[in-house]
């Protein structure tokens, strides 16, 4: 009955590509590396380029579980082959996946929202938030990235004080980064925590002046674009006081740092002993296939009734449900939170202990899989070695490992490597990032 073929696929140079790239897409589409590289072939953690070499992955934190695993794979492809429709309709996949979605949360934390993109995640915890409070507002901290949708733009100091952003919206209050390595209150002081949280008095004063209430306070469990920061102990506690005083619910997003990536916990908040209100999530749900969650508290999911239906076209749909329980599986089979948690404990040691070494490196800070090391020209000043970042980059790369870097003055280098990744793949980069430093001084 089927007798279509799709046509192949034509197979063309990255010269060839990167010339219709700049005819039919837009420049705004940026590209990895001064020599981007035309990659064909994913497994495990490791990307294969056209001629079949093989990078060392370390910036993927997408395809979790590692590229194109088996298993997800094989749950998508089944599903895809036998019905993909939408939430209108009853289908086991949907309530299997939030029922086990669930149960990796605190009890408090029960229902389950889906979505096709962490943004859309972060977008919905919004709507959520200003419907359960009736405010309009938002905290969020300095040099956060939230999304790509116009709203979410409005939240991401990231974006909105970066280039080609338009500055910080009036209903958007930003509070100081608790970099207790680069900021104001550092590691060793005991009051850091507190210091840094006591900066959404500020930000709560200045919504109050405005006649206005705090609708929501924005964070990251551990602050991605903002350099890897690990936020200092007691600093959820206390700001997210300071925020339900005034009215505002708690948003983590664990876009980039949930599902276990930080090794000792599931989801990231848990080392600072909080319960969030509201939790989103995206990038590694699905391994690489589109989806996002939010998760909250039943009370805050009933004020969302309110007539207006929230439908999404593709959101929950059963083939991306399948993946994502075949993402837990992985995770719990392959037992990949605790690979997180060793691997990246003796990352960390090892990068700690090659700081001694190079004066290049200023801090070295992270939790399992998501490590940061921060690139100084000078120990005292902490001047920012951004240059010296990029040539660190570019080095790793032409010795097939990929690596990014982010941060305010993009000087931190940014290890999020799939969960995969092994104490072998551990040791192959620390020699490679050595003899790079070694290079560079
Ligand atoms: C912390 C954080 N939140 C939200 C997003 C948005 O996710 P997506 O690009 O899947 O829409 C990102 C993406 O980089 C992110 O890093």
């Amino acid at each position: 009955m089927y007798n279509t073929i799709a046509k192949p696929i034509p197979q063309r140079s990255a010269e060839e590509i990167i010339q219709l790239r700049r005819q039919h897409l837009n420049p705004t589409l940026s590209m990895s590396y001064q020599e981007p590289i035309k990659m064909v072939r994913g497994r495990g953690a490791y990307l294969y380029d056209e001629q079949g070499n093989a990078y060392l992955d370390m910036v993927n934190n997408v395809c979790h579980v590692g590229h194109c695993h088996p298993t997800v794979v094989a749950a998508g492809q089944a599903q895809m082959a036998e019905l993909n429709t939408n939430t209108r309709y009853l289908h086991d996949n949907i309530v299997e996946y939030a029922q086990r979605l669930a149960v990796t949360f605190p009890k408090e934390l029960s229902v389950v929202f889906l979505t096709n993109s962490g943004t859309e995640a972060n977008d919905l915890a919004l709507r959520i938030a200003k419907t359960y409070t009736q405010n309009n507002d938002i905290i969020v901290v300095d040099h956060a990235y939230h999304g790509n949708s116009p709203t979410m733009i409005e939240l991401s100091p990231y974006k909105f004080d970066g280039k080609g952003g338009r500055g910080r919206p009036a209903q958007i209050q930003v509070a100081e980064i608790p970099d207790d390595y680069r900021g104001q209150f550092r590691r060793g002081d005991s009051k850091a925590a507190l210091q840094y949280a006591n900066d959404l008095h500020r930000c709560i004063q200045a919504i109050h002046d405005r006649g206005a209430k705090p609708a929501a306070f924005y964070c990251e469990s551990i602050l991605g674009c903002g350099g890897q920061v690990v936020l200092p102990q007691g600093y959820l506690a206390a700001a997210y006081a300071h925020a339900r005083a005034a009215g505002a619910v708690c948003i983590a997003d664990e876009v980039q740092v949930g599902f276990g990536r930080s090794g000792q916990h599931f989801w990231a908040f848990e080392s600072q002993n909080v319960i969030p209100d509201i939790v989103t999530l995206g990038k590694p749900i699905c391994n690489g296939h589109p989806m996002g969650a939010v998760v909250t508290r039943p009370e805050i999911a009933q004020a969302f009734i309110t007539g207006m239906e929230y439908f999404n076209t593709f959101a929950g749909n059963p083939v991306s449900c399948a993946m994502g329980l075949a993402v837990l599986d992985v995770i719990e089979q392959e037992q990949l939170q605790k690979n997180a948690a060793e691997v990246g404990a003796f990352l960390l040691e090892a990068l700690m202990n090659l700081k001694t070494q190079h004066p290049l490196i200023g801090d070295v800070r992270g939790m399992g899989l998501f490590i940061g090391v921060e690139l100084v020209k000078d120990q005292t000043l902490r001047t920012p070695a951004t240059q010296e970042c990029k040539c660190v980059i570019e080095y790793l790369k032409a010795h097939r490992i990929l690596l990014s870097s982010d941060g305010p003055y993009d000087n931190v280098l940014k290890i999020k490597p799939p969960l995969v990744f092994s104490l072998a793949n551990a040791k192959e980069f620390l020699n490679c990032l050595e003899e790079a430093l070694k290079t560079l001084s």
